[in-house]
């Protein structure tokens, strides 16, 4: 079942739709079978590019495991792309019903045709999402970057944070695990091509996104949750981008039949820097694990 949400569109819901409803179309070319657009789990020397899907699922399969989700009776995953945790978390992992929530129409229409009556979507925003029944679980899997603007004063930032943690608290049962994966930015030095690059990022691509800094997650979370692990993980998704960049240059042509050439070169520009970024440490990808109090 989906749920749409109603009434004018802001500026940052159109952002994220600028981004996200591209075609599903070009997005399978680009994720391949998975439909996982976040990091995956490689052993050392294993070949992304020809076990990228295997990565991906080993991922969640981790995550499923660390939050606790297995057989569960709800779980719900905030920013579910594609849904591939919904699905997975309820037909590998025995969890009874599986809520995801994104913005964007066209994944909510992907998730409906798969059609698995254990998965709900709504196409509403982190804060709107309601539930009469406390979840025993909760993802959210590079999605977070995404959830505060970057136009507000930095004390505001921190604030929206604790929102979203207080959010989440809220629709969790006590001692349910909670399962973060987030990008978060170093105070590094900036050279021109980064700042251009970020530039780029902020304003074209994921306009007024704020990627955050660990310690205003730190603060959000304080008193809400138990923290149990911080692991960072840049390599899962600089790997992941380059694969795609490579997906995308196999088929370059028709994802420019599909949606032109200026989307196809957006994407392969942001892939790249993402890749790189990560790579050289500008940014962390932080695998949270967390608890909520009671
Ligand atoms: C990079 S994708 C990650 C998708 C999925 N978690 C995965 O790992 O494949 C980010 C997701 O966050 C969603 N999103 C962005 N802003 C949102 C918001 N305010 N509320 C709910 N979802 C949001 C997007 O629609 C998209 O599904």
């Amino acid at each position: 079942m989906t749920t749409v949400l109603a009434g004018p569109v802001n500026p940052e819901i159109g952002a994220i739709r600028h981004h996200y409803e591209v075609s599903n179309e070009l997005y399978r070319i680009l994720l391949g079978p998975t439909m996982m657009y976040s990091g995956g789990y490689w052993a050392d020397g294993e070949d992304r590019y020809a076990n990228h899907d295997e990565g991906q699922l080993r991922k969640l399969d981790a995550f499923i495991e660390l939050a606790g989700a297995a057989g569960a009776e709800r779980v719900l995953d905030i920013g579910c792309g594609w849904g591939t945790m919904l699905d997975r978390v309820t037909k590998v992992h025995g969890a009874k019903k599986a809520v995801g929530v994104t913005l964007s129409r066209t994944q909510a229409d992907y998730i409906e045709a798969l059609g698995n009556p254990a998965v709900e979507v709504r196409v509403e925003s982190w804060e709107d999402h309601r539930s009469d029944e406390k979840y025993d679980g909760a993802f959210c899997i590079n999605a977070l970057e995404h959830f505060v603007l970057s136009s507000l004063p930095p004390k505001e930032r921190t604030k929206r944070y604790g929102v979203f943690f207080e959010q989440v608290h809220s629709l969790l049962k006590p001692g349910a695990g909670f399962v973060l994966h987030t990008m978060t930015a170093e105070r590094l030095p900036l050279n021109r091509q980064l700042l251009d690059d970020l530039k780029f990022l902020q304003r074209e691509e994921f306009a007024g996104c704020h990627i955050p800094h660990l310690s205003e997650l730190t603060a959000g979370a304080e008193g809400l949750f138990e923290v149990r692990e911080i692991r960072n993980e840049q390599l899962s998704f600089a790997d992941a981008c380059r694969v795609w960049l490579r997906y995308l240059a196999e088929r370059r042509d028709e994802a420019v039949a599909l949606e032109g050439e200026d989307v196809v070169a957006r994407f392969e520009r942001y892939l790249d820097i993402f890749a790189y970024t990560l790579e050289d440490k500008y940014f962390n990808n932080f695998r949270v694990v967390l608890t909520r109090r009671g």
